[in-house]
């Protein structure tokens, strides 16, 4: 999956000059830090280099992950169109991209981030976006996220490691207040960003959301640890991006886990693929979360007829 090309264009500007020895510095210890999941009461993106390294080597990722997912979301809700956003933890605007990608009729956007540093790119980057009011905010919202009227969709993409885990739960629930029509949340594809949203599920399903993606049903997970629910998009690299990380393949694989939860309910799905489909002489195999709760490994063959031909062009983390 590619960035929007104007986006594409504006980060190339904004990494213009950056030493690249620096650049390759802070994108280390960035990805330590996201890694380590480091909650040492300073934010990740606290200067000017942390903010450009994440421009170069995390914005192509995180962008490429949200906007699967709302492709997902969108299509068990074709009748939706997000016109206004609220964001939160907003960074560089990702989810403002990529939801007036998915949504060209995206006109208000009020975004929320905490980093001086990052909301400067966002803003510059901002400019070259097609949403006609974007309203950026600066505050700390693990104290809150105040009165945001009731925007068509909430986001929090890539947020809630970053937080104190007594503040999450509360802020599921604000959020989860505030939400016009749906609320998106995207995590890290790990088993603990599989948690998160595990436990943000939970508390949605309790206040009546309707779980639209990537869960075709409300009932407990069937996913048991050590394995977890996660998906991946394959993501083009861009030669600053591979200095910046030293790496030589022009590709790399985002894993992400999220949950889009709504106030109306979506088209039924009969399952969801949760592993890449492993393809054989006249057989597909596949993992499969079903509408009825359960987890399922279906091997399907040419004897099954249309049912067969739609899996085949289907892929991980697609509906069958
Ligand atoms: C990993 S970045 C994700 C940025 C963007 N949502 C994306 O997906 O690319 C997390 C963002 O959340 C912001 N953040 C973390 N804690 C925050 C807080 N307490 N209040 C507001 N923003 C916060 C960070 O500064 C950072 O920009």
């Amino acid at each position: 999956m590619e960035i929007p090309l104007l986006l594409r264009q504006a980060i190339d500007q904004a990494l213009e000059g950056v030493a690249l020895g620096d650049l390759r510095r802070a994108a280390a210890t960035l990805s330590e830090r996201y890694r380590g999941e480091k909650l040492d009461g300073a934010l990740h993106l606290s200067d000017d280099l942390a903010a450009r390294a994440y421009l170069a080597t995390r914005l192509p990722a995180t962008y490429a992950a949200i906007r699967a997912a709302m492709t997902e979301l969108a299509e068990r809700r074709p009748d939706f169109s997000a016109h206004s956003l609220l964001d939160i933890g907003a960074g560089p605007g990702t989810v403002l991209w990529a939801a007036a990608d998915c949504w060209p009729g995206l006109a208000t956007a009020r975004l929320i981030e905490a980093s001086s540093a990052i909301r400067k790119w966002g803003e510059i980057l901002a400019r070259d976006s097609t949403v006609a009011e974007i309203v950026w905010q600066a505050g700390d919202i693990a104290e809150g996220v105040g009165e945001a009227g009731r925007p068509d969709l909430v986001s929090l993409a890539y947020v809630l490691s970053e937080l104190p885990a007594a503040a999450r739960g509360r802020l599921v629930d604000d959020l989860w207040v505030l939400t016009g029509d749906t609320l998106l949340i995207v995590e890290p594809g790990t088993p603990r960003g599989w948690e998160r949203i595990l436990s943000a599920r939970t508390r949605l399903i309790a206040q009546g959301a309707h779980i639209l993606a990537p869960c075709p049903h409300a009932a407990p997970c069937p996913v048991a640890a050590p394995d977890w629910c996660h998906f991946a998009r394959r993501v083009a690299r861009s030669r600053l991006h591979r200095l910046a990380k030293d790496a030589d393949v022009p590709w790399e694989d985002e894993k992400f886990i999220y949950l889009a939860a709504s106030r109306r309910p979506g088209l039924a799905a009969e399952a969801r693929i949760l592993a890449p489909p492993r393809v054989g002489k006249g057989r597909i195999d596949l993992k499969l979360c079903c509408a009825d709760g359960t987890l399922q490994d279906r091997t399907l063959s040419k004897r099954d007829g249309a049912t067969f031909k739609t899996a085949r062009r289907r892929d991980w983390g697609e509906i069958l």
